[in-house]
């Protein structure tokens, strides 16, 4: 599958390696520009590109930015995507630490994916927010595997969270329903399911255990 990367960095980089591994056709950009990604290219065999031409003739895009890089990114990034793009959002809200201070999230109350799709202009699902960037590498298994941990998936699209779990189901990791982006508080930063490690029960549980309100350490 045409798969483009927009961000290279901890979680951009891992899946990058995973997906060409598995014989997607992988295109991959930064923020520094293509001669930046010469190692990681040579490493995996992806094509590295500029930002604007990640998404060109792919299926799936992934924006994998920090949170305060979103409004920067070029517009009409999907403009040249096939019919049907589907665009993952990685992204987590971290307004003490790197993001600022973001008004649409704290003042409006969008979910942060909400957000992330206004900026972008495109439909988003919500994924590997709550992923360690290294278990892309380590932690992936066979399907039955007693270990194989389950991530949430969350998008308002059906057809499209079912092609994002088809993708993580094949990187080596099970899947669970999270809802719509409306519902992807639920699995945003400081709530149970965020870097937890565990079974498709387990997350389910940690899901439907998460508190509404916003973590007092995730307020800007
Ligand atoms: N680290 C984790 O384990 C982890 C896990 C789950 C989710 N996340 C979330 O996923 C997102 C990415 O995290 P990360 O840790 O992978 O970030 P990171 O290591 O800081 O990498 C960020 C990447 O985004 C690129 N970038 C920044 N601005 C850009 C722009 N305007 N256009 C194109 N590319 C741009 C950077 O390119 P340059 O280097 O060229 O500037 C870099 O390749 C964050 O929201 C993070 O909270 C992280």
């Amino acid at each position: 599958m045409k798969i483009g990367i927009i961000g290279a960095g901890n979680i951009g980089g891992n899946l990058t390696r995973r997906l060409t591994a598995l014989g997607h056709d992988v295109s991959v950009a930064n923020s520094r520009g293509p001669h930046s990604l010469k190692e990681l290219a040579d490493e995996t065999g992806a094509t590295p590109v500029r930002a604007e031409e990640a998404a060109r003739g792919a299926e799936i895009a992934v924006v994998t930015v920090p949170l305060k890089a979103v409004p920067d990114l070029p517009s009409g990034l999907f403009d040249e995507a096939a019919d049907g793009l589907v665009v993952i959002d990685t992204g987590n809200y971290y307004p003490r630490q790197r993001d600022g201070r973001i008004a649409g999230i704290e003042d409006e109350g969008l979910t942060e994916s909400r957000w992330t799709e206004r900026q972008i202009g495109h439909p988003v699902v919500k994924a590997f927010n709550g992923t360690y960037a290294q278990d892309l590498l380590d932690r992936h298994r066979p399907a039955g595997d007693p270990e194989r941990m389950a991530l949430p998936v969350a998008g308002d699209d059906e057809a499209a969270k079912r092609k994002v779990r088809d993708l993580i189901e094949e990187l080596g990791f099970d899947t669970v329903d999270a809802g719509g982006i409306d519902d992807s508080w639920r699995q945003q930063p400081g709530t149970p399911v965020y870097g937890l490690r565990g079974s498709v029960d387990a997350v389910t549980r940690a899901l439907a255990e998460a508190p509404p309100e916003r973590p007092e350490e995730f307020r800007g």
